[in-house]
């Protein structure tokens, strides 16, 4: 195995952007119902939508929370149900409720072909995401960064990140706090912005909804249409 001096640095830090090979593997509807682990089926109104604007998404979505009905999951519910209005298929990972270990740092991923060496719940996220033309981010804000669930999950989009850096996704965030400062989102904003730059995302929107600890603070407020809206936007 390789030590930390072995590695190539150059898909961590390399300046360059990665040709615009973009594969739009699933951009029609009839694609999104050929892949065998999508969440939902799509209906023939879904259909019909999407080929009236010929743009339907396979839309991977990625929760960071372990209340499965907490402030995030309004928003993700929210911003699915906009999606799938629109004809995008989306297909969401509770990150808190999949087996995940954090990434071990071996680097056995890169002398054995981009495999990882631990057998679990990414084996069917990460080609999802590889197929992908958009994720989407849910967490709640834990010590003003993303959830260490969902965290776990990026780390571990290590063993590809060189096919990742070659696939530019469309990108959306939605974000829950309990405070009210106008800087608490400051970190976990500078965070994503990174990522946007080097993976490379190319931004939607971000959700940001501030105020809401428990479910009842966000159920009164505008966040849970906004979120359905961008959803129903991208
Ligand atoms: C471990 C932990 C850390 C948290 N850190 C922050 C924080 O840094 N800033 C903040 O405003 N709220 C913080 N919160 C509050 C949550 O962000 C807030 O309750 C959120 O709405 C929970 O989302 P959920 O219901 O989707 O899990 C924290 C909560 C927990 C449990």
């Amino acid at each position: 195995m390789a030590d930390m001096n072995d590695v190539n640095q150059d898909t961590f830090d390399k300046d360059e952007q990665p040709a615009l090979t973009r594969r739009y593997l699933l951009k029609m509807a009839g694609g999104a119902l050929a892949f065998g682990s999508a969440s939902r089926l799509l209906s023939p109104a879904d259909i019909l939508a999407a080929d009236a604007e010929g743009k339907a998404m396979k839309i991977v979505m990625l929760t960071g929370s372990p209340h499965r009905r907490g402030t995030s999951a309004l928003l993700a519910d929210e911003f699915i149900a906009g999606a799938s209005a629109k004809g995008h298929n989306v297909i969401r990972f509770d990150a808190a409720f999949e087996k995940i270990g954090p990434c071990r740092a071996c680097y056995y991923c890169d002398e054995h072909n981009g495999e990882c060496i631990q057998k679990d719940a990414m084996q069917k996220i990460l080609p999802e995401i590889l197929s992908a033309d958009m994720i989407v981010l849910v967490t709640p804000l834990y010590y003003y960064l993303m959830t260490a669930q969902l965290k776990i999950v990026l780390d571990r989009l290590l063993s590809q990140r060189a096919a990742l850096r070659k696939h530019p996704m469309k990108s959306a965030m939605l974000v829950t706090c309990g405070s009210n400062t106008d800087w608490n989102m400051d970190a976990i904003m500078a965070h994503y912005k990174v990522l946007l730059r080097y993976l490379p995302w190319e931004d939607q929107e971000v959700v940001l909804a501030r105020h809401v600890l428990v479910r009842k603070d966000i159920e009164g407020t505008n966040f849970p249409a906004d979120a359905r809206a961008l959803g129903a936007r991208v």
